[in-house]
This record gives C-alpha cells, structure tokens and sequence, in this order.
C-alpha cells in the first residue's frame, strides 16, 4: 500500500505530480509520501494495540530529520546505532525513553553520549562491550539498563548480506552462552539487566524463520527469569520485509506477525519493543530521475539516465529489484522494450535493473524508482564527486524540500590543502 499513483496521465505522490517536483527540484531526488509513511507506522503499532509495546523505528533505514519528527510524532520511539543517529533522533525531540541503541562496535563516546540522553535501552553484542559499559558507566556515576542481544542461529532467509541471525554473523551473543553472559553482566557495576533483544535480518518475507527466533526467546526469558534475571522487556527487532516485486515476495501482515508474538511470548507479561525500519519507510518512497541517453549497443539497449549508484546503493550491493515507471502514464497496449537501466558513474556496476522489460521510453523521460524510501538517501553518497541527492517531503498537494541538493561546490570545499602545498 503506498500513495504513488497516476493521475491525469501523470505520477503523483499524494496529490502532487512528480513530475513537477522533478521540474522545481531536478533530478535525482527522493519524494517521500507523507500519508504512506504515518499508516505503515500506525498499521504495525495497531496490530499490538492492547499490548505494551514501543516501536522503535530502525532510523538507519531513512534518517531524514522530516521523516524521524513526523514517526516520533505518532508516538514512535527510534532504534539507533551510532552516536550521530543519536544526534539526529535529539534534534527530532525524541525523548531518551523511547531510544533503544543497538550495534556491534559502539565507542565509549558514544555510551557516554547514550547514557546522558538517559536511553531506554543498550542492546549489548558481546561480552567486552558489556564490560566497557560498565566501566563507563561507572566512571559517570550512572547505571546502565541493558538487554543482552542474543544470537539465535537462524537462517533469515533472506539476502546473505541481511541476515544476522547466524552463528557465523558478528551479530549478538550465542543463545548457548546466554545464561553466563546474563550471570556476567548480573555481577558487573553500573549495569542493570532490564531484557532481552534479537534481530536475525531484514527484508524477511516468511514468518517461519521470526517464529524459531522468538520460540528460542520465550524460552530465554523464562529460564533467566527463573534464574533471577528482571526480564521485563523482550526486543525482538526489526525485519518484516516489503513487497518490492510485489508476486513473489508478499510478506506477512503485521497482524499475523503480531498473532504470532503474541502466541509464543503473550505467556510471559512482558512488553514487548520493536525495531521496524524498511516496512515503514520502503513503500514511502521514491527516487525519481531522467533518462539521459538511449544507447543502442551490440544486441542491446542502455537507458542511461542520471541515477548512479551513488544515489540508490541497493541494486548493485544486493541484487535488489525495484520497479521503474515512467512519470507519464503509458498507454495500455504501449510498446515494450528490453533494456539495462544504468547511471553515469564510472562502474560496470552502476544500474539500476539490467534486462528489465519497461515501456517503451525516450531521452529526457522522466521516471520513478520504486519503493525507494528505506536504505536509499541514507546510503547515498558522492562517489564520482556526484552531488548528494535531495529529499522531498510530500504532504496532499503540499511539498517541502527536506534536504537540500548538497552541491558539488560544496563537495569540494570540504577538501584542503596542505601547508606545505600553499604557494
Ligand atoms: N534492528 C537492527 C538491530 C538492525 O540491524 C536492523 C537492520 C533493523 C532493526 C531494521 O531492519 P528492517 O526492519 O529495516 O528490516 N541496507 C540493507 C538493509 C540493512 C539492514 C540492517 N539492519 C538493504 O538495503 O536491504
């Protein structure tokens, strides 16, 4: 369910033609739908209404200070993974008890910092980390509320460089080594064991998997508890995946999701927390450029347009599909093409799809890349000295630009020299 659609021969997001944004702004940019993001929110924080639970938006997957104020604004709390998300959730207003901090490699800065907004929660990885906490939060004279983040071993199923939930990932604590490390950071001054956390992946679309993971907990919990552990929340991630092909890769409802948590944790009385990035954010968004060029090459056509790799990462990084529609409406029985679908930068691997079949389109045609909004303007960067791309934010038949182009002028400036090469 999202809010792009055609209307008079154009795309629109909510009411406002994309194609004049593309017009006021230029392309590449990202035009993220207002409507479509606050109802995939409210969808998943409805499917636990009577349950107590926070979710904590996964703001890695689109940290736009728009987008994070409009989530925290429906009540979400966010799931942060470095000091600078930190930074950027402050700015968005949203209080320390709705902050959970997860990651492998947080520095003693950056608990310093978490422990001063006064988070709800630190998802502690290992054993070393645990104790660094400790000691910083010693130092200042504070107590830290931590959950251990477990290590299940189950398989996503999902893209190999998604999937956490595997022993062989960096992610997390093993479940076989839970009860010492509860026993660990049970000892330690400064901390204070608070629950339980896990996030085996992302872009899952089969519940199977979630439902090993969170069996694996509920049984965690009860055992911790019965060993004196005051577990009185379980983190049980993010994940939930997105429609991206829209056949072949329909995820669960968060209804069904929910029936599911709630059938194998509901025993335990304990609130739950989530980490939903993508579901909220994906179908919210899109990347919209121009096609530059139409090259006919040895047996096949490039539609090179002005979207590098540098601005949408996912394609090339992950194999990830993502439709592509023209902004103007083709016509029903319009003629097809087959073509590779690249960007300007200087890589065999900056393309957006290869052999995709699309509507017949032209030089200067404009287009959108779809479901665009989670882990797109968050991974862009400026390889090939390419300006970064902006953002819009869209609301009915209102817009604002939400991060403006940062222009290759600017790009440059950040660069010195040194001393020794002033004339
Ligand atoms: N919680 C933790 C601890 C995570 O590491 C992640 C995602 C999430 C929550 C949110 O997962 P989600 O609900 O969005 O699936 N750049 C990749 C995705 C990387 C996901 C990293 N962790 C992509 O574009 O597919």
């Amino acid at each position: 369910m999202h809010h792009f659609t055609y209307k008079g021969g154009v795309l629109h997001a909510e009411d406002v033609s994309l194609a004049e944004l593309a017009a006021r702004v230029g392309t590449p940019f990202y035009a993220y739908a207002q409507a479509t993001l606050s109802r995939h929110y409210r969808v998943f924080d409805d499917a636990f209404a009577g349950d107590d639970h926070l979710v904590c938006f996964a703001m890695k997957a689109n940290s736009n200070q728009a987008v994070l104020k409009l989530l925290a604004g429906l009540g979400a709390g966010m799931d942060i993974v470095s000091g600078g998300e930190l930074k950027r959730a402050q700015a968005a207003g949203v209080a320390g008890g709705k902050i959970v901090f997860s990651g492998v490699g947080k520095t003693e800065e950056e608990m310093r910092a978490a422990l001063a907004h006064g988070i709800r929660c630190f998802n502690v990885e290992s054993l070393p980390e645990l104790r660094r906490l400790s000691q910083v939060a010693r130092a200042m004279g504070r107590t830290a509320p931590v959950a251990l983040r477990i290590n299940p071993d189950v398989d996503a199923k999902t893209h190999e460089k998604i999937a956490t939930g595997r022993k062989a990932d960096k992610f997390g604590i093993s479940w076989t080594r839970a009860l010492e490390a509860y026993a660990l950071a049970a000892g330690l001054p400064g901390i204070a064991v608070t629950g339980l956390a896990t996030h085996i992946g992302s872009q899952i679309t089969d519940l199977q998997p979630f439902e090993q993971a969170y069996s694996l907990m509920a049984e965690l919990a009860t055992r911790l508890r019965e060993a004196g552990h005051d577990i009185r929340h379980v983190d049980l991630g993010g994940g939930l995946g997105v429609p991206y092909r829209g056949d072949t890769d329909i995820p669960p409802h968060p209804d069904d999701y929910a029936a599911m948590v709630r059938r194998l944790l509901g025993h335990l009385d304990v609130a739950y927390i989530f980490e939903p990035g993508r579901m909220i954010a994906a179908n919210a968004g899109v990347l919209v450029g121009r096609v530059l060029y139409v090259k006919e090459a040895e047996g096949k056509t490039f539609l090179i347009t002005d979207v590098g790799m540098n601005d949408l990462l996912r394609p090339t990084l992950y194999e990830a599909f993502h439709h592509i529609q023209p902004l103007a409406e083709p016509e029903p029985d319009a003629p097809m093409m087959s073509a590779d679908v690249v960007g300007p930068v200087c890589e065999t691997g900056d393309y957006i799809a290869r052999e995709r079949r699309l509507p017949q389109m032209k030089e200067g045609d404009l287009f959108a890349v779809m479901t665009a909004g989670a882990y797109g303007a968050v991974m862009a960067g400026t390889y090939n000295t390419r300006a970064l791309v902006p953002e819009v934010l869209v609301n009915g038949a209102d817009h604002a630009v939400v991060r403006r182009r940062f222009d290759e002028e600017r790009i440059v400036g950040l660069d010195s020299l040194a001393p020794w090469q002033m004339a």
